[in-house]
């Protein structure tokens, strides 16, 4: 390996089994079942998936080959097979399940609504059909700029329903990432609501979506507009239309559509090192698959649990685990619009307590702002109903576990810390509670079917503890199928990073790991130029773009720095053009306008102002000194290739 990826400092020993209890009731029960498992699935893993298939998803037509792994790395699960995922998680449910809540929706005021399997299925119908009425045909892409509100899953399994395309873009965005999105996806139709409640605050949503359209760089003819927070929103006539009122005109019979295993389900945009977010693409019967699969075992599903993930639909989590993973099983899922606020720092515990909540999925970053708001807020809730809990979006550090475990799961809770990507579809790293024994901080084994290992840039696996970059061996059904519209930038970012050796290709995440002495993965973050902040990847190139976009700016370095809270908080460096002057005013100025162009969860933490910035001789930014800097670290390694030492010094200043 040229580089080493990230020294490992961590040394976690202690490891937590789960109870002979929890073991007993759960899908699998035992280490040495998980291991026949696994085995089972790995000499091969094609027939693993395909039995699966068979069993676990309704299909029109079966497919006649499972993988068509023919020209890499653009692969084909259940080829010629025809599915619905919308028909997997409603339709095959109502006859024996009807009157089972399919989601439980709690708005940040306290309101609250269940939706049964048929109603929801009854929503997703009429909504399905007012797309139709409004011309949505299968494979256009729909905009989705939505709270976190019924209406939401609602869209999304309507245009799932239909096979319209739907891209949802995270209602924190700003209207810039929003058009850019919009642009990318060439979305004729953009669904929104007037706004939605956040830490006791409306959240405008319709304003954004027309300052996004206003350009006209967009291809949107059409707005439907879902009514929540009920403020006063502009409705552009012909163009502009309300939910309720399309709902209004059509009726609720809408049978879902026959469609290939292989079309495009959805895209998501995620940030990557280099230019704009990209476009990643999931299509339909291998993604079902897979999100049912791992929201099966990991969660570890019963006919009574009430599962809530924490996520929003705007990001991958909220796509696999609050709509499409629960619903394909049956299961119940919570949705919440809010978050913890200084008027009610206990909201998570009020939501848990309200509906028996049983199964609990968030975010580190997010355990560690429970911390911090002191364990009275979880002590005063009842939390009895809780028998799992999980973790995603970054490494978990062992304290923020260790809490976890004791303050929520009382002890008694296993927690299932798992590792994943937008691109993987769903989780890939993972115990499975009932069989495998948890260690603080590690991701542990994989999933049934995923060949996962930590190799060297040759793509040969590095012995235990040692760091390398982690990589996937073989396709799996919930992989990403490409970059929307751009095969290429697929092709270079995920799968010839490490070189295909014999034809053989290794799909690259991205991240630095090492597996210890009994196999367990412990990931240790991006080897790119990407930063983790609250769980979400956020690209350094682009709020570089951002910065520079603003005229005082000649030129930005955006990096990482660790922070207690945020797992990183972004720090950029910022040289200015010539008739400039740093002063707080600007600084205060710049701040806002990443806000502007990104949103507020780009917002840089630290802006330094600087003469100049290190560079090779080449003229490439050394970041590593960057990150150094900004971490308050001595600059240690390598300078010789530093063009001009001096900037270093006044850096240090
Ligand atoms: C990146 C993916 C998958 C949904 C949330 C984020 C980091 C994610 C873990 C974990 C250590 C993790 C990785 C990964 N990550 N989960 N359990 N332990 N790191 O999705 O925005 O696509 O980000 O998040 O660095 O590559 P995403």
């Amino acid at each position: 390996m040229s580089q080493p990826t990230i020294e490992s400092i961590l040394q976690e020993n202690r490891t937590f089994a789960p109870s002979a209890e929890f073991s007993a009731q759960a899908a699998v029960k035992s280490f040495d079942e998980y291991k026949a498992l696994y085995d089972r699935a790995a000499a091969d893993p094609v027939a693993f998936w395909e039995a699966l298939a068979k069993t676990e998803l309704h299909w029109f037509k079966p497919w006649t080959q499972a993988l068509d792994w023919s020209n890499p790395p653009f692969a084909k699960w259940f080829v010629n097979g025809k599915t619905n995922l919308s028909y997997n998680c409603l339709d095959r449910h109502l006859e024996s399940q009807g009157d089972k809540p399919a989601i439980i929706w709690e708005g940040e005021p306290g309101d609250s609504v269940t939706l049964t399997y048929r109603e929801l299925h009854q929503q997703v119908c009429q909504f399905a059909n007012v797309l139709k009425k409004m011309g949505v045909q299968k494979g256009d892409r729909v905009g989705i700029y939505m709270p976190m509100i019924p209406e939401a899953a609602v869209a999304m399994l309507a245009c799932a329903r239909i096979g319209a395309v739907h891209g949802v873009v995270f209602g924190g965005f700003s209207a810039e990432a929003l058009r850019d999105r919009l642009v990318d996806a060439a979305a004729k139709v953009v669904i929104t609501a007037d706004g939605g409640w956040r830490k006791d605050a409306i959240v405008p949503l319709k304003p954004a979506v027309d300052a996004a359209i206003a350009n006209g760089q967009t291809q949107v003819t059409t707005v439907i507009v879902a009514k929540r927070t009920a403020q006063e929103v502009t409705m552009v006539e012909g163009r502009d239309h309300w939910w309720h009122d399309l709902a209004a005109t059509v009726n609720s019979d809408c049978p879902a559509a026959e469609l290939d295993a292989e079309d495009n389900l959805f895209v998501l945009y995620t940030s990557g090192s280099t230019g704009k977010p990209k476009g990643v693409v999931h299509t339909t019967g291998g993604y079902n698959l897979y999100a049912h699969m791992t929201c099966k075992w990991i969660f570890d599903l019963q006919a009574n649990d009430v599962f809530w993930c924490t996520a929003d639909v705007g990001w991958i989590t909220g796509h696999s685990y609050v709509v499409y993973g629960p619903l394909s099983n049956g299961a119940t899922s919570v949705m919440y619009e809010g978050a913890p606020r200084p008027s009610n720092p206990g909201a998570f515990w009020d939501v848990i307590d309200k509906h028996k909540v049983s199964i609990f999925y968030t975010a580190p970053t997010a355990i560690r702002a429970f911390i911090k708001m002191g364990d009275d807020h979880p002590k005063s809730r009842d939390l009895s109903s809780l028998r799992l809990l999980g973790t995603v979006g970054e490494p978990i550090n062992p304290e923020a576990w260790m809490w976890y475990h004791t303050v929520i799961g009382k002890e008694r809770c296993p927690i299932v810390d798992t590792w994943w990507q937008t691109e993987t579809g769903g989780i890939m790293i993972t115990p499975l509670p009932g069989a495998i024994p948890t260690k603080p901080g590690s991701a542990t084994l994989p999933f049934p079917g995923i060949l996962a290992d930590v190799v060297d840039m040759d793509g040969n696996s590095v012995p235990a503890n040692e760091g390398g970059y982690l990589a996937v061996r073989h396709p799996w059904p919930g992989m990403m199928r490409t970059v929307y519209g751009d095969d290429d930038r697929f092709r270079k970012t995920y799968w010839e990073h490490i070189a295909p050796v014999d034809g053989k290709y290794l799909y690259f995440a991205g991240d630095g790991a090492r597996r210890d002495e009994d196999g367990y993965f412990w990931v240790m973050g991006r080897v790119d130029d990407v930063i983790n902040v609250a769980g979400h990847r956020l690209g350094t190139m682009e709020i570089e773009s951002a910065l520079v976009s603003h005229p005082a700016v000649a030129e930005a370095a955006v990096v990482g720095k660790p922070d207690d809270l945020k797992g990183e908080e972004i720090v950029a460096f910022v040289t200015l053009e010539g008739t400039y002057t740093a002063s707080d005013e600007l600084m205060k100025e710049l701040k806002k306008h990443v806000v502007g162009e990104i949103g507020a969860i780009a917002r840089p933490g630290e802006i330094r102002f600087a003469d100049a910035l290190p560079k090779t001789r080449s003229g490439k930014i050394m970041r590593r000194l960057l990150r150094a800097l900004a971490a308050g670290q001595e600059v240690s390694g390598d300078t010789s290739t530093l063009e001009d030492m001096s900037v270093l010094e006044k850096l240090r200043g």
